[in-house]
């Protein structure tokens, strides 16, 4: 397997940036591959929440906070890059650095607003459009939901996932309790699916392959359900 860096950024704040993060290091540490989680955001978040399971995963898990060109012959088979809620030096530093930036985004013009310079930015590293995709955070039924997902399709983002709002997250990853995030294992399914996607998609880059579009539209219908909200 190929090694993967994925770094996880929006310019707004609050979207669900270090949750993705932190369920990614999760997903990939269960699964047996060791992570280098990298904590850009000076609030550390992220090294929080890893602060339990680095008691548990041990020596498979090495956390730090700033990102060196040489953590690309890192040991580890699974980066995972936490950006803070800006586009300066560090975060320009991920989006250079990572194979796969994922995106995630709250239905709200805000965390959608910024994305245009995201993608230039990205572009002036050499990065396609699709190394991007955006991940839905908590799409609902409402207007607002309307609107953004219009503006997505408008401006042709790639979506790699929906992931809906789970009222157990909060709750445990603010209490420290990050194990599982108090998801059940149908819940955890969408990340899963993330993760997957993304080991694919990596797969495909390191083969030479640059159109992975459609390893984000890859989804099953039957996948496509609503959460415990
Ligand atoms: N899928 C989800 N379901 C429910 N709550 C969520 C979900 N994802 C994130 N949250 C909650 O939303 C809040 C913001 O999430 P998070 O800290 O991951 O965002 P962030 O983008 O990293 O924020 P910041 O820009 O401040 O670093 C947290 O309280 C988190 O627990
Ligand atoms: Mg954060």
């Amino acid at each position: 397997m190929s090694k993967i860096a994925v770094a996880v950024l929006n310019r707004k704040g609050g979207v669900g940036k270090t949750t993705v993060a932190v369920i990614l290091a999760e997903i990939a540490l269960v699964r047996h591959n060791r992570v280098l989680a990298i904590d850009l955001d000076p609030s550390r978040n992220f090294s929080d929440a890893l602060g339990f399971m680095k008691n548990y995963f041990r020596s498979s898990l090495r956390v730090k906070s700033t990102l060196e060109e040489s953590d690309a012959d890192a040991p580890e088979e699974w980066i995972v890059i936490d950006c803070p809620p800006n586009l300066e030096d560090a975060s320009r530093l991920a989006v250079d650095f990572a194979d796969i930036v994922v995106v995630p985004v709250r239905p709200d013009f805000f965390s959608l607003s910024n994305l245009g310079v995201l993608y230039s930015t990205a572009k002036k590293s050499g990065k396609e459009k699709s190394q991007l995709p955006v991940v839905k955070v908590g799409y609902d039924s409402s207007v607002m939901t309307k609107i953004a997902n219009q503006l997505i399709t408008e401006r042709d983002y790639p979506v790699a996932e929906e992931l809906p709002l789970h009222k157990h997250i909060p709750y445990n990853i603010t209490s420290g309790r990050v194990w599982s995030t108090g998801l059940i294992a149908r819940s955890r399914q969408p990340y899963e699916r993330l993760y997957d996607k993304i080991e694919k998609a990596v797969g495909r880059l390191s083969n030479g392959i640059y159109d992975i579009n459609e390893v984000w539209t890859d989804r099953k219908e039957e996948d496509a359900e609503d959460a415990d909200i």
